[in-house]
């Protein structure tokens, strides 16, 4: 019995790989999360796909992840969603040891390299005399729009907005808004030339 099935699988996947990756896919990589964070507050697409290896945490009770059609996160990567949360449009790829943290949106078809982070946070350090863990944060959020292409090695800083279409090189920390259609770069990011 076990056999017929495993020959009749190969028959599908020689006509139809299609029909296996779907089955596959939403066996093993589209409901990574332990049962108890999957559902209304980890949203993912059917047609989305998050590496089980990837790490979601959901760090307030209100707080969710959305993970729009066609987007994939990949392995190693780390979600980290507080208040209004992280929302990813559709087609966008979070690549492998990447960071989300904080409130943070994506438009559609951002395309983000390895070992970028979102620090959509920061620490209060206004006095001396206390110790600056004491001080507490304060966080505004990171919105992309749509048609972004990011960098590896990306840092980009709370409160930050990336205008659509914008390239971030690599290596790039981003500390202040980007317009549209531009390409930046450095540390501090600085405009280095509009796109074609
Ligand atoms: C920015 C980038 C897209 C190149 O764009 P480009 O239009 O080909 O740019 P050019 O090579 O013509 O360089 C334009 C200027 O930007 C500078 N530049 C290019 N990449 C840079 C970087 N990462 N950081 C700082 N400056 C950079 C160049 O030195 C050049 O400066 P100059 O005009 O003073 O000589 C590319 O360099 C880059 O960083 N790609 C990201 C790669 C990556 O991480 N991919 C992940 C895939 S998931």
């Amino acid at each position: 019995m076990e056999n017929e099935i495993k020959e009749a699988l190969l028959r599908i996947a020689e006509k139809d790989p299609a029909f296996l990756h779907q089955l596959l896919g939403s066996r093993f990589l589209q409901n990574p999360c332990p049962p108890d964070r999957a559902g209304p507050r980890f949203v993912v697409h059917p047609t989305a796909t998050v590496s089980p290896s990837a790490h979601i945490e959901l760090n307030d009770p209100e707080t969710r992840i959305e993970v729009g059609a066609g987007s994939s996160i990949n392995h190693f990567a780390w979600l980290r969603a507080w208040g209004k949360g992280i929302r990813m449009g559709a087609d966008c790829t979070l690549n492998h040891y990447s960071m989300i943290q904080g409130p943070v949106t994506l438009g559609d078809g951002v395309r983000i390299g390895a070992h970028t982070v979102f620090i959509a946070v920061e620490h209060v350090f206004a006095r001396r005399d206390i110790p600056i863990h004491e001080q507490g944060i304060t966080s505004r959020g990171i919105t992309v729009g749509s048609d972004v292409y990011i960098g590896s090695n990306v840092t980009i800083l709370d409160g930050v907005t990336i205008g659509q279409g914008a390239i971030i090189a690599a290596g790039a920390v981003v500390t202040q808004d980007v317009p549209p259609h531009v390409i930046v770069g450095g540390i501090p990011a600085r405009v280095l030339k509009a796109r074609p």
